[in-house]
């Protein structure tokens, strides 16, 4: 039996805990994700972001708590490969692109992953899929880009590159960890743009110590803090939060 599950969320963590040699990385955590929602987190290093992001792919099992995904199935009970077959996807900090093929082949390459081997082999791109690879290759900001080998991009076309990758398997909702890292100012404030954009059709969970991107986004932030949430609402509620300040802003 479900207990008191959001029915409507897109993702509903409950009372999600999970310890490493006795450190609580996540401690009762609980947040509820609405489909269609951009959602901001931000917290001090260790804060258990990353963790939170873990569980949620099926990487780290919680000790206790459960990660209900549209409000029924249950994540905690699945495998990192079945979780991102229902349409959970995850970009990691570091971009993991095919630096030896082109932009486009890239994007072909995550499309034909979702197919599978099988009907690879016997595969042709159809008007459709080139028509899907212009149109993400749009949203990413990379269509002049289209013919030059991924390794020669700059480190923010890199990532949007890599974000493209997982929009070519449709997730309903993409975790991305840190995205703004190490890009050009103009390549973080056209990040913020582009992540708007991409949750008009899908939720998008994001992790970011930029409080300017942040800011940028307009979202509902969360702030975690010793693996539990500190505070939540607007990015004016939650950075005038003594305990917010105290705990990471004021650092
Ligand atoms: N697999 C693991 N094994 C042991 N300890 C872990 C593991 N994963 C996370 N931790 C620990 O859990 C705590 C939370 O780490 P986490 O990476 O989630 O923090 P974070 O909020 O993402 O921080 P940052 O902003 O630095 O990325 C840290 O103390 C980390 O060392
Ligand atoms: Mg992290």
């Amino acid at each position: 039996m479900i207990p008191d599950v959001k029915p409507n969320s897109v993702l509903y963590l409950d009372n999600v805990s999970v310890s490493f040699d006795g450190f609580k990385a996540l401690n009762s955590l609980s947040i509820v994700i609405e489909p269609g929602e951009l959602r901001a987190i931000i917290g001090p290093n260790g804060a258990g972001k990353t963790t939170m992001m873990d569980i949620i792919t099926g990487k780290t099992r919680p000790d206790t708590g459960q990660v209900f995904f549209n409000g029924q199935t249950d994540l905690t009970k699945l495998d990192e490969a079945d979780i991102a077959q229902l349409g959970i996807g995850r970009k990691f900090q570091k971009p993991t692109v095919f630096e030896s093929h082109t932009v486009w082949d890239n994007i072909e390459l995550a499309l034909n992953r979702r197919r599978g081997v099988f009907s690879t082999l016997f595969y042709r791109l159809s008007s459709e899929d080139r028509s899907r690879i212009d149109e993400i290759l749009s949203t990413v900001r990379l269509t002049h880009r289209r013919d030059d080998l991924a390794a020669n991009l700059s480190h923010g076309q890199k990532q949007w590159l890599e974000i493209g990758m997982l929009l070519a398997q449709e997730p309903k909702l993409l975790l991305v960890d840190e995205p703004v890292a190490g890009m050009t100012d103009a390549e973080t404030a056209e990040t913020a743009i582009l992540l708007k954009e991409i949750a008009k059709t899908r939720s998008v969970v994001v992790v970011e110590h930029d409080m300017g991107f942040i800011r940028d986004l307009g979202v509902k932030v969360t702030c975690l803090a010793e693996g539990s949430v500190l505070a939540e609402g607007s990015i004016d509620f939650v950075s005038s939060d003594p305990k917010v300040i105290e705990n990471y802003l004021g650092r």
